[in-house]
């Protein structure tokens, strides 16, 4: 099988890596892929999803992964489809899931599936007046993509109506920012769950759990992720049927009424609260850095997974999972997420330990190569993802393999997985 991943992340180097040890996969691509992802497979760059179907074409490429969800909210799918190319991700209707925050607040109110109680509004004083019916916090959110600044949790009345008169007059997101959503604070513990679906049906992965904030502890400012791992003990079978019954189902469903059945990767954002979980939101995408934690653990072949979803057959699909824990650190460089820092040159000392050869592996991501040097060149750098038989014995191969990293500037969490050994 001739297979192309779009994207040139962590994410994206998590699923060529598994796709690189699969004998029935004859040719890799990344287009564009990252310093690290041409030692998986072949890097490509073009500059229109018209040349990379063309390309799609000519290299009579089986399957596209489509990874970051830009290309998918701007309809790659569809022009892939229309071309007759086998591709692995919603159309640019069923990415309106993430693409509008408004889009998705109204089809879960309308399909009844659970979520913050909310409204959303153009106009400002509606939304004055809805801030004041709420407790604080106060949650206010752009419709549009913001690159994951858009949400804000405003304390008090005041900050939370100062964030909609910047969003609704353009000065925070410009247009993205020019219709909100107004939503209650929800207190629980905050949860990412995946399901593959293929337009009617679906696998869900293990439950994983990112680590958004920079520091520690979960303070100092949001990132992308520091560190993610699974499966999460925080959610035990009665959440995952929960969440089946009362979210994936019906949006599924809903997505077929809606004539934009849902295929791809549905992210499911949930915070569970008193048991119960509550949708945050989705995106129609992996997550990054939960993919890093949740390709390792697959133990079925990922080209099966995302060409039967590409073919709507997944219902006969039977998929294992290694009965493991993943947990991965995000080593991120000096300036993240403020600004971005210069170059740097990446070690990593020789692996000798034959315990962190056979159960850690580095995920690569804001690199570049030169003359066979790699050099950190991004904001989110590698991940160093350990597995083990227990979170704990996950978490130590981790932190020993980034031990073995070295680049100027370095910088990770040293508690990720925290929640999950405090609850052993
Ligand atoms: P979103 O992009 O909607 O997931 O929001 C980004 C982050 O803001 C989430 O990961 C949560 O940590 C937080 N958040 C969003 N909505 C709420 C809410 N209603 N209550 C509490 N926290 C929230
Ligand atoms: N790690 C969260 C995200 O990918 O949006």
């Amino acid at each position: 099988m001739n297979i192309m991943v779009m994207g040139g992340g962590g994410r994206e180097y998590a699923i060529g890596r598994m796709l690189s040890q699969e004998s029935r996969v004859t040719a890799l691509y990344f287009a564009p892929g990252n310093g690290a992802t041409s030692a998986l497979g072949e890097n490509v760059v073009l500059n229109s999803y018209e040349a990379l179907a063309d390309f799609a074409q000519e290299q009579n490429i089986d399957l596209t992964i489509v990874g970051p969800e830009a290309p998918l909210v701007e309809g790659v799918v569809d022009i892939f489809k229309a071309r007759g190319l086998r591709i692995f991700g919603p159309s640019k209707a069923a990415a309106r899931l993430e693409g509008s925050k408004v889009y998705m607040k109204n089809f879960l109110a309308k399909y009844t599936i659970p979520t913050a109680r909310y409204i959303e509004t153009d106009q400002i004083e509606r939304a004055f007046a809805f801030i004041e019916t709420l407790p604080t916090p106060v949650v206010v959110k752009a419709d549009g993509l913001c690159a994951g600044k858009g949400v804000i949790i405003a304390k008090s009345h005041d900050e939370a109506k100062q964030a909609v008169s910047q969003m609704l007059s353009g000065k925070s997101f410009g247009d993205a920012g020019k219709h909100v959503i107004i939503e209650e604070f929800l207190d629980g513990y905050e949860l990412s769950m995946f399901a593959i679906c293929d337009g009617s049906d679906y696998i869900l992965l293990p439950a994983a759990q990112d680590h958004k904030r920079l520091l520690n502890n979960d303070e100092g400012p949001n990132t992308g992720g520091m560190g993610a791992y699974a499966p999460t003990p925080l959610v035990d079978d009665t959440v995952y049927e929960k969440v089946k019954e009362r979210i994936i189902r019906p949006t599924l469903d809903g997505m077929q009424k809606e004539g934009a059945p849902f295929e791809g990767v549905l992210f499911i954002g949930l915070m569970i609260v008193n048991g119960e979980p509550i949708t945050l939101e989705f995106n129609v995408r992996f997550g990054d850095p939960e993919c890093e934690v949740l390709m390792p653990l697959m133990k079925s072949p990922v080209s099966e997974l995302f060409y039967k979803a590409a073919t709507k057959d997944l219902s006969n699909l039977h998929v294992e999972f290694k009965k493991q824990y993943a947990v991965g650190v995000v080593m991120a460089s000096r300036d993240y997420p403020y600004k971005s820092t210069e170059p740097a040159e990446i070690i990593v000392d020789d692996i000798v330990h034959d315990d962190l050869a056979e159960h850690a592996h580095i995920a690569y991501a804001g690199v570049s190569e030169e003359d066979g040097t790699l050099y950190a060149t991004g904001g989110r750098v590698l991940v160093c993802v350990g597995l083990g038989n227990s979170i704990k014995e996950a978490r130590d191969r981790a932190y020993m393999l980034c031990g073995q990293v070295h680049f100027a500037g370095k910088k990770m969490r040293t508690d990720i997985a925290y929640q999950a050994l405090q609850e052993a």
